[in-house]
């Protein structure tokens, strides 16, 4: 990490509720930099390293002061959180109440007016962050779902901005929007931004729906698709444009890697380890209720009970990066997935061959994509994602077309990977029946798949998702 000279203001600035790195603070009392969670970060960090903009965002970890600094190319504005803001604005009306609100209600969200009060105040600073390190006419790119203030907030402090907000997580059905009592406020936030967009059409379609309810705006009455036109509000003077983008990963990039020897070599030993089984089922995950590890965990139970599969046959594993561990539902799941893998265990188990290899770490990225060339199953079950990069990683990772991808309708994903074998993830016998089925897929049924798949993932990488967005927004992609 270099040091450099002082920031200047930026042309281009991502503004997210994490940097691309954590703070973390080690045993010792010494503390480095390492590669923050999730997908946001995975899209977003080649794209702006290669465009040397500014990144606003919160350092990972709460009360510390950090000064501005480079990072090769890119300037990172650490923004500071309290215990107290970590608690309510993070923990709790982040993640306690918008994910699983926007998430389909997988779990009850908690409409706390405290953790409201923090969500504003915490979006006030951030907007205040961006309109500091932006330069004049500035195009400054708001992420994600704990930032759905921060367009309108920003806008009335810098109004010669052109300001884009993207929405990483699923914007949900207008009935279950309608639950939150602050619903008017965030759709007022959002509407400060000249482009929002969604993933799926059908996000962008429910938040025109939601401008002219709560706003009292007028929307365009076409339909919004991913190649259409974005829609439009009127707002006064003002035209918010609004869109379907779906987001993607560094595609090629992933596929040199993977063809790489080192790689290569790490999968063979990966295989080796497991005692060379038959089939490898792998899955990858931060540790979150929505992902569906469960799922997986019991079609996998079923399986070995009735006997179509044994633990010499097939080594299943699980990496799960750990997330959120404070919040109440976070702690329940990982519990009851690390009961559900000990009585898997228990019950199926042999000396040398368990049933579930489970790692709760994160892995770094030669590792992951050693994982991937060796899983002949890549299973991905979510009862809802946005979009799940995790799925596009495998397939861009499988230049000798091997391998095969389960992959759960309610990933936003699906709708683009329809060569996968797609499943409904609340069908337990659906899912077992795609497991057994990509476990003994025919050879050539196989890598006719896996082309196809990989025809959609390399054609449409991050790059062309980002120039796609910004293009809508009116701001040129610089090189
Ligand atoms: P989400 O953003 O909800 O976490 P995505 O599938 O969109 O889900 O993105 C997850 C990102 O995090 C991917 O880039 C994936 O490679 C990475 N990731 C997930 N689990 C792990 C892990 N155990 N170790 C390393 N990286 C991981
Ligand atoms: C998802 C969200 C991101 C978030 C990431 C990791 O990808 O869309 O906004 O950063 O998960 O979660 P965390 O709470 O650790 O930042």
């Amino acid at each position: 990490m270099s040091k450099g000279s002082e920031p200047r203001k930026a042309d281009f600035v991502v503004v997210a509720n994490r940097l691309p790195v954590d703070l973390e603070r080690l045993e010792d009392g010494t503390q480095r930099w390492k590669h923050s969670p999730g997908g946001l970060v995975t899209a977003l960090e080649p794209f702006l390293r290669a465009r040397q903009g500014a990144w606003v965002g919160w350092p990972g970890v709460a009360d510390v002061e950090v000064e501005a600094f480079a990072d090769g190319d890119m300037w990172l504005h650490p923004v500071r959180l309290s215990t107290s803001e970590f608690r309510e604005y993070y923990e709790g009306f982040s993640n306690a109440t918008l994910w699983p609100l926007y998430h389909d209600v997988v779990v009850p969200p908690v409409f706390d007016r405290s953790w409201w009060d923090a969500y504003q105040r915490v979006n006030q600073r951030f907007a205040e962050a961006a309109a500091e390190v932006s330069a004049e006419g500035a195009t400054v790119w708001i992420q994600d779902y704990q930032l759905q203030l921060v367009p309108a907030m920003l806008r009335e402090l810098r109004p010669d901005l052109r300001i884009g907000f993207f929405l990483h997580i699923p914007f949900p059905p207008v009935e279950l929007f309608m639950q939150l009592p602050w619903r008017t406020e965030i759709v007022r936030g959002l509407l400060g931004a000249d482009l929002v967009g969604f993933h799926r059409p059908g996000g962008a379609q429910n938040f025109m729906w939601l401008a002219r309810r709560l706003g009292g705006f007028e929307p365009s009455r076409a339909q919004v698709g991913v190649r259409s036109r974005p829609g439009v509000v009127q707002v006064g003077d003002r035209v918010v444009r609004v869109g379907a983008f779906p987001i993607s990963i560094a595609s090629g990039e992933l596929d040199q890697l993977a063809r790489t020897r080192e790689v290569q070599q790490r999968a063979k030993a990966i295989r080796s380890e497991l005692g060379n089984p038959r089939r490898i089922m792998l899955g990858v995950d931060r540790l979150d209720y929505t992902k569906g590890i469960d799922v997986r965990l019991n079609a996998m139970y079923e399986l070995l009970s009735e006997g179509h599969a044994t633990v010499e046959d097939v080594a299943m594993i699980q990496v799960a990066t750990p997330s959120r561990e404070r919040v109440e539902h976070y702690k329940q799941m990982r519990e009851d997935i690390e009961r559900k893998v000990g009585s898997i265990n228990g019950e199926f188990g042999r000396v040398g061959h368990p049933a579930v290899h489970y790692l709760h770490t994160s892995v770094d990225r030669k590792d992951l994509v050693a994982f991937y060339c060796a899983a002949d199953v890549m299973i991905v079950t979510p009862v809802r994602d946005g979009m799940n990069l995790v799925c596009k990683e495998y397939v861009a990772s499988r230049g000798d077309l091997g391998g095969s991808l389960v992959l759960s309708e309610f990933a936003g994903s699906a709708a683009e990977l329809t060569s996968a074998l797609l499943v409904n993830p609340h069908d337990l016998d659906g899912v077992k029946d795609s497991m057994l089925a990509a476990l003994n897929i025919d050879q050539a049924e196989g890598r006719r798949r896996m082309r196809a798949l990989r025809r959609q993932v390399l054609t449409h990488d991050v790059d062309r998702w980002a120039r796609s967005f910004l293009e809508a927004l009116g701001a040129s992609p610089t090189e």
